[in-house]
């Protein structure tokens, strides 16, 4: 006991030399050319403003006050948020070797290496505000937490656990080795007060933060996260609307969008993948450089006309092509309506979970335009923004009278639609009741992957090293065994081509689509290699946006059709279960990609350090992780899911069983209904 106390207090003086440090970091330069974030809008009270600054106080030695809080002050004013940019460290945060960060336990200094990669300049989308993808989704709050996370990393052991609420570190606790080493949640608002303007109020209070999905969960790999995301739905849109076969490829396709941003910017490169001539419209200028730096767009142009000429003479040659049109996205589609231009399938990616903060650029204005009214006239951009939504409908509208099929990608542009006063875009006027035009999680991902358990499994080389990640690539391969079902031969010939497609951003890192068999299998591989000696320790993790981890009625979950849709039990399930079998870092968020209060969303993280405890911890967590959603799924009577649950109680049954629904028949509730009417 006495030992404890002491052991405490030490330690408590160890952490508490960040806070009684009183070398104050000289002011950041801020590095010319990279993106800043809007600001966010400064609404609060004189009372409220007290306690923000107060707050943000809580990280500053005493003796510093009178300096720091006129500077809190000033940023929360004219940016809407206290970051301390003062705590920034200077220039790029590029992740290192794991080798290189300090630490206790491995887990302790794998985690500093993907905080640092999600904040890096290659990567993050307002690498000084903390915000990595989506508008508005960040590491955590501001910059002292960043450092305070750091050391707690530092000193992190496998014996404890170190708690995140609202990118807050509450500190470390003791546990064992087998639990989790990080639990973070991310903005989980009490219900009553779960809606934007709560949550604007709280961020600014400090006590909130956006972790959108694997921004808040530390697990994002760059745009490369989503590509396959998307070159699955692409493939299988045009399987489903095009009569594209199998075995064929989207060759003399057209596919249009918009955003080139954090995650969109995944679209053009994968249209180019999946053979399809793609036109992806961006307001700013600097993301599409970005995108053609790394080569995931060829070309750019500011003609409308131009760009419909690229895309027809690569299609009429039958060659992928990428075209960044550098402008507005309803522009363009008005532009295709005039003209009647035909587009086959049609999307949009820009940031409409966020549309009133920055993340919908309204057509009547310029992307320097929409910075400056964000800033001066809130209000106003509010009506720019609902007026341009109209605008965006009616376009949309048109074309698929004309036989479009477009799709919602899972960024809230329906509901940010109907929310702008289009109520004819929800099912007889009602959200609860969906919309007019599916989700791609409705027609496409629901069906053909999550229900069979297949989602983003992803990895991260810790080592830094190229050739790790070149020889996991083709141990996933060895793994896959092409003839069980047409998405793993689509997943093989994914992993197969991921070298040649260049998609690395950030760290060394690979996005596979696998179900619950091939993810324990390719990580148990991983874990025997790293035993082996033969790479590196591997951090392993998916994409909140899966099979298990969210639940959103507007997204993931868009395919439940037994009501239970609006219900978050799977996430938060899905959560404790891996948290209870000892994954190294848990996540939960509300928000997402979808907006506050619309989605409950969760991740984890595993490193691989070759280790029998992770062996087993990989066996009974990755396998719960996928399969309580296909269990959930199965019981609101998917297809495919059934089918899924089914097998797994046949070849799993000594440890395992999921419940399966007697599915009653159609005529009979019909007939039984009727009568009553
Ligand atoms: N379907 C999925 O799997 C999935 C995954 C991740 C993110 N998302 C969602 O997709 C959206 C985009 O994510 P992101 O990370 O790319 O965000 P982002 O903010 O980095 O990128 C959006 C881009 O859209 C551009 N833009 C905004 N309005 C425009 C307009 N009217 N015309 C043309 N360009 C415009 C912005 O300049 C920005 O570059 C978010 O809502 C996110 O939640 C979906």
């Amino acid at each position: 006991m006495l030992i404890n106390v002491v052991f405490l207090l030490l330690f408590k003086i160890k952490v508490m030399e960040f806070t009684l440090d009183n070398n104050l970091p000289e002011y950041p330069t801020f590095v010319e050319g990279i993106r800043r974030a809007p600001d966010r809008g400064y609404t609060l009270t004189p009372g409220q403003t007290k306690i923000a600054l107060k707050n943000a106080l809580r990280y500053i030695p005493k003796e510093l006050h009178e300096k720091l809080a006129p500077e809190f002050m000033e940023e929360l004013s004219t940016r809407g948020r206290i970051y301390g940019y003062r705590f920034r460290p200077q220039g790029d945060l590029k992740a290192k070797p794991i080798d290189e960060y300090k630490g206790k336990c491995i887990e302790g200094r794998a985690f500093q290496v993907m905080i640092d990669n999600n904040l890096c300049f290659d990567i993050a989308l307002y690498p000084y505000e903390l915000v990595t993808y989506g508008e508005t989704g960040q590491v955590c709050q501001n910059w002292m937490q960043y450092r305070l996370i750091k050391k707690y990393l530092q000193e992190l052991t496998q014996d404890q656990t170190l708690v995140l609420e609202s990118g807050h570190p509450l500190g470390l606790f003791k546990s064992r080795p087998d639990a989790p080493r990080v639990i973070i949640t991310n903005a989980m608002m009490v219900g009553m007060f779960d809606n934007q303007e709560d949550w604007h109020t709280a961020m600014q209070l400090g006590v909130a933060n956006y972790g959108q999905m694997t921004a808040g969960g530390w697990m994002y790999i760059g745009p490369q996260g989503i590509v396959h995301g998307t070159f699955n739905t692409l493939l299988n849109a045009g399987r489903l609307k095009l009569g594209i076969p199998q075995d064929g490829d989207l060759r003399g396709h057209l596919f249009v969008s918009s955003g080139l941003g954090g995650m969109s910017g995944a679209q053009s490169k994968a249209a180019e993948i999946s053979g399809a001539a793609g036109i992806i419209a961006e307001v700013d200028m600097s993301r599409i450089e970005t995108r053609h730096r790394q080569g995931w767009v060829n070309h750019i142009t500011e003609d409308k006309t131009e760009a419909f000429k690229i895309a027809r003479d690569a299609m009429a040659r039958r060659e992928p092509c990428s075209i960044a049109y550098h402008g507005n996205i309803v522009d363009l589609l008005e532009y295709a309506v005039d003209k009647n231009e035909k587009i086959e399938l049609l999307s949009d990616q820009t940031s409409c979970h966020a549309v009133y903060d920055g993340g919908y650029c309204p057509v009547q204005l310029s992307f320097a335009e929409r910075t400056r009214m964000l800033h001066e006239d809130p209000r106003k951009f509010r009506e720019l923004v609902d007026e341009s939504l109209h605008r965006h409908f009616a376009a949309i509208k048109g074309l698929v009278a004309a036989g479009t099929y477009f799709f919602d990608y899972g960024n809230s542009f329906m509901k940010a639609v109907f929310d702008a006063g289009v109520t004819e875009i929800a099912c007889d006027g009602d959200v609860k009741n969906g919309f007019i035009w599916p989700s791609y999680v409705e027609d496409i991902m629901g069906p053909q992957l999550f229900d069979y358990g297949y989602g983003p499994f992803r990895w991260v080389c810790l080592s830094g090293k190229h050739e790790d990640l070149v020889k996991t690539d083709h141990a996933a391969m060895d793994c896959i065994d092409v003839n069980r079902r047409g998405q793993d031969l689509d997943n093989y010939n994914w992993i197969r081509d991921a070298e040649k497609n260049n998609l690395v951003v950030g760290t060394q890192a690979r996005i596979l689509y696998q179900d619950a068999i091939g993810r324990l299998k390719i990580a148990l591989r991983f874990n025997e290699m790293v035993r082996n000696k033969e790479v590196g320790p591997i951090m392993l993790g998916r994409d909140h946006h899966d099979v298990s981890g969210t639940d959103s009625p507007f997204r993931e979950t868009a395919n439940i059709k037994d009501g239970s849709n609006i219900m978050a039990d799977m996430a938060v399930q899905c959560f404790a279960g891996n948290c209870a079998r000892g994954m190294s870092l848990v996540s939960l968020h509300n928000g997402g990609g979808v907006g506050i209060g619309k989605a409950i969303n969760g991740g984890f993280g595993m490193v691989c350090d070759g280790s029998k405890r992770v062996d087993d911890i990989l066996r009974s967590a990755m396998t719960w992780d996928v399969m309580s959603g296909v269990a959930r799924r199965s019981w609101a009577r998917n297809e495919h899911a059934l089918e899924t649950a089914e097998e797994f109680n046949k070849t799993n049954g000594d440890m395992y069983h999921i419940t399966i629904p007697y599915v009653a028949d159609d005529e009979l509730v019909n007939r039984v209904v009727k009568s009553k009417e």
